[in-house]
């Protein structure tokens, strides 16, 4: 939950960020020429700024240094004054630039000696002092203009004194802690230009909102989060609004946005915010498709569904159109060519088919083209890409994933020379990629029916990105792709890919390289030497020969190792235990030789309980359009590749099917975070370590097919999340131990016991002779079921990773 906290509290950065740009953008024009800063300050107004001064009992960004006695107060931080008297007029102390709120306090009541004072910003501050209430005497600050206190944990219902404040131009009250009713004396406020009532952390709500109509001066109103779920007429009242510019009412509980609206009035319009309104009724009776003048729209969460109405295609100002996650119900074949001014387009998950030919074909067509976002996941699309790609010449975004296009990737693409970020992952495209342009930063193709050989100039020197995964392409990978400086996700892997991996030395950035189930054949590849980055390296499956180089300790951030099914010989180099951050390391399948290297118990990162989860952790590095398609293409790969419990939260070793000898040694059981181990199919000989107990989140356990002898240590009764374990074919003896989690298993899986000709004891047929009945301890089984919230706990925070990048995703898209 917690982690859910934080995702609130970076967004509210991140609107903070956003919000106070329109605010300043338009904050600066409202106070005229008569600012000078080199008028001196009034002696009784020094005193009541010192007075403020005194109230902050925290100025943790020194903001206040310049506010010192001597001085001119006029010259002070946040301080302007009239040429012509003198008088304070301005005090401006909005911490939002700073990361930590930099005042900490009260305000204090002195400020009501400025009484010129126009503009107020004390917003982003933590000024709310210990009862948290407004102070009262800003009520009587009658000359305010502008006042600003949003990001103030202020509480208490919102306050009916600010109605006093006659002259006030600009009021934002957003991300405050008031609660309850939006006061109707607002209206009185008939010179508002500016008000922002959003996000105020509390309930909020109205029921009506007819005092808006006489805020006949109104440009901008942002009412996101108060619930409004009665107001029907919401439209009426706004129409009655002319001078409205932008109208935010983000997650209000609207109840609908139908036409009612008989004449319109609002012929300045510019923004319509609707997001996470469920408004469930069909698109084209929306009040607003008539109003040209807006250019942005946001429709996402809404639930409107239906044909758009043609008028869509006369909406010539339009610039930012978002209908995403509307749940598939939509069509849009509206003719877009005239909307000259149209920059991008979102429709995730809102359509329920749609035909990529005609959607391409319909996209504006107009000389002075600024169109560069389409975004269409999840939308059941058909069609064929057509080559006109080519006209789109300012198109920078084009994320298709996940829907039915097939057809070639159109060799016009090349000529998309603005092109940054390519998804088409998860559709049914084929035939050989063609060159791509070299503005290419990220493409991303995985999971299509892509064949032939990769064009010999294959890349881009921007490439962060290049995923072209479960696809037949074969031949080798072509030298070009290592022109790529800052690649950090290379995925290779499932093709039909053969030859050396290119040897691309210079790629500093790589932190994922993932390459397995193809072809791959030659050493394990000596360019990766000194590759601190990597993170993730995954070359099963392939035809890797010879042996480890002993630099591998040297890949300081590797987490996940997966060398399997390859050819890999020779000893297992003891500096594979220098990885400290190693999570898993997979070696199965090869022909290693030799012992287990002692000192695993170096491995820290298959210790310690992931630092901070584990998931984000891993994905940290990435920027967020990366983790975005990463989150949801990891996923896939998990359930495809990885099984259940994906690559975000595993730990453990195997190193099964080789030809390991010696002792499992001891330190292996400090590996207490491991769920998985399997030694299955070696030569390992000796006594399983007496401790191996303290794995305590083993979950998978196989040292079958070994020489293994003595007997089995009673710990093992102490494993109990333990869900499959094998130790058949080896040579142990004695009593086998007992405990509720072995016998389970051993119901499940009788033969776990196989081929060990001397163990005895129940659940076995064979009883044990008097000399090999050890004293049997008492079992302990006290473990409670909270800790085996290690893994939901990973999960969950992927989860919050992922509706943190949602979030934030939404965020950037608007700003
Ligand atoms: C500022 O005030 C000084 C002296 O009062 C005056 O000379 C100057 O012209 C003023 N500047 C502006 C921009 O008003
Ligand atoms: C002041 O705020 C800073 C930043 O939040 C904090 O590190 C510091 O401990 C605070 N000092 C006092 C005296 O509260
Ligand atoms: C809150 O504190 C201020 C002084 O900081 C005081 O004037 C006001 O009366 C207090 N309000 C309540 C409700 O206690
Ligand atoms: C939220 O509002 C309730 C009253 O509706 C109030 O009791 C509570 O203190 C408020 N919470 C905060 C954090 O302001
Ligand atoms: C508003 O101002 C009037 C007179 O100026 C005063 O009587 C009244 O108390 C004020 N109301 C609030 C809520 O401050
Ligand atoms: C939005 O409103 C809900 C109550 O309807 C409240 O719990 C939540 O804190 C508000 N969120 C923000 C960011 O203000
Ligand atoms: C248009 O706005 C004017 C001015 O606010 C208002 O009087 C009139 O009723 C509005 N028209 C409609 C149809 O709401
Ligand atoms: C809005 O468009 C509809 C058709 O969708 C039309 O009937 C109506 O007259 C238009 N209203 C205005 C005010 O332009
Ligand atoms: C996808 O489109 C096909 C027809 O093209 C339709 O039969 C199917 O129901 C659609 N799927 C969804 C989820 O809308
Ligand atoms: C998509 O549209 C094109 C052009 O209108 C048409 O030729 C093609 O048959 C359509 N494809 C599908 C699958 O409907
Ligand atoms: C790119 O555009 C040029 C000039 O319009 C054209 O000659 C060329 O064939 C185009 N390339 C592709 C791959 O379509
Ligand atoms: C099994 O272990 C016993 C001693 O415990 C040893 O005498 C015997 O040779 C071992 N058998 C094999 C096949 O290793």
């Amino acid at each position: 939950m917690h982690r859910l906290a934080a995702c609130w509290i970076l967004l509210h950065i991140a609107a903070s960020c956003s919000f106070f740009l329109i605010a300043h953008a338009r904050k600066q024009p409202a106070l005229g020429s008569d600012l000078n800063v080199t008028a001196r300050c009034l002696p009784h107004e020094r005193e009541a700024l010192l007075a403020f001064k005194n109230g902050i009992t925290n100025d943790s960004t020194n903001l206040l240094a310049s506010w010192r006695p001597a001085q001119d107060c006029c010259r002070w931080t946040g301080i302007a004054c009239s040429s012509q008297t003198g008088h304070v007029l301005k005090l401006d102390l909005n911490g939002a630039y700073s990361f930590y709120p930099p005042l900490y306090g009260q305000i204090s009541p002195s400020l009501l000696s400025l009484d010129h004072l126009e503009y107020l910003d004390l917003g982003s501050n933590f000024l709310e002092g210990p009862n948290g209430s407004v102070p009262e005497f800003l009520g009587s600050m009658k000359n305010l203009r502008h006042l600003d206190l949003s990001y103030i944990p202020f509480s208490g219902t919102v306050p009916l004194l600010l109605s006093n404040l006659s002259k006030l131009e600009y009021l934002d009250l957003s991300f405050t802690s008031f609660f309850g009713r939006m006061p109707p004396q607002l209206g009185n406020l008939s010179k508002l230009q500016y008000l922002d009532l959003s996000w105020m952390w509390n309930d909020t709500y109205s029921t009506d909102i007819s005092w808006l109509s006489h805020l006949n001066m109104l440009e901008y109103i942002d009412m996101s989060n108060v619930t409004l779920s009665t107001i029907v007429n919401w439209p009426s009242v706004v129409n009655m609004v002319p001078t409205l510019k932008h109208i935010k009412l983000m997650n209000c509980s609207l109840p609908s946005a139908n036409r009612s609206i008989s004449h319109l009035n609002l012929t300045e319009l510019e923004e319509l915010d609707l997001t996470w309104n469920y408004f469930g009724h069909p698109i084209a009776s929306c009040w607003f498709w008539n109003v040209t003048t807006i250019k942005l729209l946001y429709l996402d969460h809404t639930n409107l569904y239906g044909p758009f109405p043609d008028d869509l295609g006369e909406m010539v100002s339009l610039q930012h159109l978002d209908f995403s996650y509307n749940r598939n119900a939509a069509t849009l074949t509206v003719d877009l060519k005239n909307l000259c001014e149209l920059e991008s387009l979102y429709l995730d998950n809102s359509l329920s088919s749609g035909n990529i030919t005609e959607l391409v074909q319909k996209l504006p067509q107009c000389s002075s083209r600024k169109f560069y976002a389409l975004s269409s996941v999840s939308n059941n699309m058909t069609g064929i890409f057509p080559n006109t790609i080519d006209h789109l010449t300012s198109l920078t975004t084009i994320i298709l994933t996940n829907n039915s296009i097939s057809g070639a990737i159109p060799p016009g693409i090349r000529n998309c020379t603005n092109l940054e970020y390519v998804h088409f992952s998860s559709n049914q495209l084929s035939g050989q990629i063609p060159l791509l342009p070299r503005s290419l930063r990220v493409f991303e193709v995985s999971m299509n029916f892509l064949s032939g050989h990769l064009p010999l100039e294959f890349g881009a020197p921007n490439f962060e990105t290049l995923i072209i995964s479960f696809n037949y392409i074969t031949g080798q990978v072509p030298r070009s792709i290592c022109e790529s400086q800052n690649m950090a996700f290379l995925d290779l892997s499932n093709n039909i890919f053969e030859g050396e991996l290119p040897y691309c030395s210079r790629m500093p950035s790589l932190r994922f390289l993932l390459a397995s189930n193809n072809n791959f054949s030659g050493k394990f590849p000596p360019w990766l030497q000194g590759f601190s980055s990597l993170v993730f390296l995954d070359l099963s499956w392939n035809k890797f020969y010879g042996s480890l180089p002993s630099w591998i300790g040297d890949l300081a951030n590797l987490r996940i190792l997966y060398l399997s099914r390859n050819m890999f010989y020779g000893d297992i180099p003891a500096s594979i235990t220098d990885l400290r951050a190693l999570q898993y390391l997979d070696l199965a399948a090869n022909n290693m030789s030799g012992s287990i290297p002692r000192s695993l118990s170096n491995l820290v990162g298959m210790t310690l309980k992931h630092p901070s989860g584990s998931s984000d952790d891993l994905y940290s590095t990435l920027s967020f359009d990366e983790s975005q398609d990463l989150f949801a293409l990891v996923m896939k790969h998990q359930v495809l590749k990885y099984g259940s419990h994906g690559i975000v939260s595993v730990v453990g070793i195997d190193l099964s099917l080789n030809q390991l000898t010696g002792e499992i040694p001891d330190e292996i059981t400090s590996l207490s975070m491991a769920l998985n181990l399997n030694l299955s199919w070696n030569h390992l000989s000796g006594k399983i370590p007496e401790n191996i107990g303290s794995m305590k989140s083993v979950e998978s356990l196989d040292l079958s097919r070994n020489n293994l002898s003595g007997e089995i240590p009673r710990s093992f009764s102490d494993l109990t999340y333990i869900s499959y374990l094998d130790l058949s074919y080896n040579n142990l003896t004695g009593m086998v131990p007992s405990g509720r989690q072995l016998d389970t298993l051993y119901t499940e899986n009788p033969s776990m016991y196989y081929g060990n000709n001397d163990l005895c004891g129940p659940p076995l047929q064979r009883n044990c002779s008097v000399n090999n009945a050890p004293g049997h301890r008492n079992q302990q089984e006290s473990k409670t079921d909270s800790d085996s919230a290690f893994f939901y706990y990973g999960l969950g925070s992927g989860l919050a990773v992922g509706l943190w990048v949602v979030l934030f995703a939404l965020l950037f898209k608007k700003t």
